[in-house]
């Protein structure tokens, strides 16, 4: 069979392209669980791929959809674990050795010196100019085309296997099919969360009151390591890729690879650059310098590299970095300045935060005169005070942080601490409101109790309850919250729907016709959707999700008010703190006045398709669904789990009532139910159970 035959035939091509979006589908069933194609065209293709390999018999491959069922564990995406829901355990993933180790580059953040290793350079030598990604580097391995491994640096001799979680990146290709590529090869880049991801992600944490990632390189990391791909994907990580390594490998220069690269379909920045000069080099450095902050990723230096292979081999590695590439480091966008005083701000649950009020100064192109402190601890630690000269930093985070404290006895800190010998204390009551500040044991931050009293709470409460994804009340922002608020008539989010247009219209800056935007919106709020009203009412660490979660099992306010801590931890994603959360919140007469005033305002209290438990045959059971089954699709099973009381899980763990096993069930979930003595119930004898 030549070549061109091969290309030229569409059928074969058909084939390939089937083979490709098959295996998608597999593991976006399987293993994303969010399957984008429906059974009957998954079936139909199948049978058109079966056809087209009995046809072309000479394109047998073992690795063919055909030849394997999808699987969430085992053959076709080797070494995945699905703990749902715990905390990221590393054990669970592959240890691989490197075949090239992993070094890092040795870096400079003087200009000089960076001019000054390319001059040492021989001469005429070609300098590839990139940016440095600021990210966690991962290594690719590609062997005949597919990709088998996705490492972490690991210690640079030997990393962690999380292929399954590099599989959910759009851009990172799974199999490419091309005639030029090498038997064996490997790309090493960097995974990123794009900045708007990561401040998406850390808004969800807020509303969730989980702690935040720091930057996008912490979230990135945190994110690589989770158990569960599903979450993996949904959070939107990216690769760029800068390094081809392997034998044979096409191109005599780096660049060349990378394009190559480019050209099998792999992202690589479009910000790489050959250089002849040092001039050139600088350029390249004071451009990007400022550019960088528009992109989409973010940055931390740029990386200078020998074009020329054989001249790289010849210059050679020490024995932690290689002697042919150089990093220069941006400068950390940090600055000294003075800490006039310390006030401190309640957010909507109450926590206090304590925030640096600081002498103006220029950080990333903006003026900053407020970073946070982040709590006592950290105040006691590094032992600041009004007056001292504090770093400020405005790295990754949207926030400005102090990170330090110059020494007093320092030049630069002229003035002196204004108080002297004093030890910092935090204040014991509420600045807002003066009630008895708490701790909670464990937990670095004091919290104002006064959920229904404290200005700034209550304000929040009633921001939140009107923001988009909750009842996306047009008009009402936080300084007409504010407003009204001062004039008494916003007390609580019930008092919105007792807000008249003469009211609004009096206040300055409230015309009539915002007045009548507002109670537009706030009319049009009463068609809100249950789970959406559930998430509104700010009960603690109820966030969209888990509302979402909570409205599907109690489709009515009357039935979620009664439900028992132990009930409501049947409820998948929800643990015995958001259980108890939501108990206290239906305990409390104040709020269920509130609840009663929205009922009778006309707010959506009950939810349509919302299945009751129609028995408790699997009441108090938590089910893992594995494998393929015959007489429901998974869907329905885990509808009927729910509707007979039990809860559905996504990993095995010691919690598993039993495993409800399909045909071809994972051979790692096999292994997990045996290890854990976990009993599997056959689909037949499911239904069974539930018919009892
Ligand atoms: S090349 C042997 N190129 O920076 C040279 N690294 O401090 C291999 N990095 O571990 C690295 N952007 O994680 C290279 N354009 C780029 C990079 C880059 C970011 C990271 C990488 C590496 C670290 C070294």
């Amino acid at each position: 069979m030549d070549l061109f035959s091969e290309i030229e035939n569409p059928e074969r091509e058909e084939l390939r392209a089937l083979r490709r979006e098959l295996e998608e589908q597999n593991y976006k069933y399987y293993v994303l669980n969010a399957p984008t194609m429906s059974d009957r065209e998954f079936d139909e293709k199948m049978h058109r791929l079966q056809a087209l390999e009995a046809q072309y018999p000479d394109m047998f491959d073992a690795s063919s959809p055909t030849q394997h069922v999808g699987s969430d564990s085992g053959n076709t995406y080797t070494n995945i674990v699905v703990f749902n829901n715990e905390k990221p355990k590393s054990k669970a993933f592959e240890q691989v050795k490197h075949r090239y180790p992993m070094l890092s580059l040795a870096n400079s953040y003087s200009r000089e010196e960076i001019e000054e290793w390319v001059r040492k350079l021989p001469a005429g030598v070609e300098i590839v100019c990139e940016l440095k990604y600021d990210g966690l580097s991962i290594s690719l391995w590609y062997e005949k085309g597919v990709l088998v491994k996705a490492l972490t640096r690991g210690d640079g001799q030997q990393g962690d296997n999380v292929i399954e979680n590099i599989k959910t990146i759009p851009s990172v290709p799974w199999r490419i099919e091309r005639e030029d590529v090498p038997e064996w090869f490997e790309l090493r880049g960097e995974v990123l969360l794009p900045w708007e991801r990561f401040e998406a992600l850390n808004r969800e944490r807020e509303e969730q009151e989980e702690p935040l990632f720091a930057n996008p390189r912490n979230a990135a990391s945190g994110t690589l390591k989770l158990q569960d791909p599903r979450e993996v994907a949904r959070r939107g990580l990216d690769a760029y890729l800068y390094y081809m390594l392997g034998e044979n490998l096409p191109g005599t220069t780096h660049y060349e690879r990378l394009e190559t690269a480019k050209a099998w379909g792999f992202h690589i920045s479009d910000a790489i650059k050959v250089c002849h000069s040092v001039d050139e080099v600088m350029a390249y450095i004071a451009y990007w310098d400022t550019e960088r902050k528009n992109l989409p990723v973010a940055t931390d230096g740029i990386v200078l590299k020998v074009n020329n292979l054989a001249q790289q081999e010849e210059l050679g590695y020490t024995a932690k970095t290689p002697r042919w590439a150089i990093a220069y480091k941006f400068p950390a966008e940090k600055q000294l300045t003075l800490l006039r005083e310390i006030t401190y701000q309640v957010g909507r649950t109450g926590v206090v935060t304590p925030v640096a009020n600081l002498e103006p100064v220029q950080l990333s192109g903006t003026m900053v005169q407020r970073a946070t402190l982040h709590n006592e601890d950290f105040i006691r630690q590094l032992d600041i005070r009004p007056g001292d000269r504090v770093w400020v930093e405005k790295g990754g985070e949207i926030i400005p942080k102090i990170v330090g404290r110059a020494d007093r006895n320092d030049e630069m800190s002229a003035t002196a601490s204004l108080n002297d010998g004093m030890m910092y204390s935090f204040p014991t009551t509420c600045p807002e409101c003066g009630t008895p500040l708490v701790r909670v044991e464990g937990e670095a931050a004091w919290r104002c109790p006064n959920e229904a009293g404290c200005p700034p709470q209550l304000k929040g409460k009633i921001e939140h309850f009107v923001s988009r994804k909750a009842m996306n009340i047009d008009g009402l922002g936080a300084e007409t919250i504010d407003l009204l608020y001062q004039k008494g008539l916003l007390h609580n989010i019930a008092d919105i729907y007792d807000l008249k247009l003469e009211d609004i219209a009096a206040q300055e800056r409230l015309g009539e016709k915002s007045a009548q935007n507002i109670l537009d919106g706030i009319e049009a709020s009463k068609q809100v959707p249950w789970a959406r009203v559930l998430f509104a009412l700010g009960i603690r660490m109820v966030g969209e999700t888990t509302a979402k979660k909570i409205a599907r099992r109690y489709n009515t306010i009357d039935s979620l008010q009664w439900a028992t801590t132990e009930q409501l931890c049947g409820i998948e994603d929800v643990g015995p703190q958001i259980a108890d959360n939501i108990v206290a919140y239906f305990s409390d007469m104040g709020n269920m006045e509130i609840l009663d005033r929205l009922r009778r305002a006309g707010l959506q209290m009950e939810g349509e398709a919302a299945p009751e438990p129609t028995s408790d045959a699997l009441a108090g059971q938590t089910i893992v669904i594995s494998g393929t089954f015959s007489q429901h699709s998974r869907d329905e099973y885990k509808a009927l789990i729910e509707a007979n009381g039990g809860k559905n899980a996504g990993s095995i763990s010691k919690k598993t009532s039993f495993v409800l096993a399909g045909e071809n069930m994972g051979p790692e979930k096999r292994k997990k139910a045996e290890s854990l003595g976990i009993p599997l119930v056959s689909e037949e004898e499911f239904l069974e159970r539930i018919t009892l």
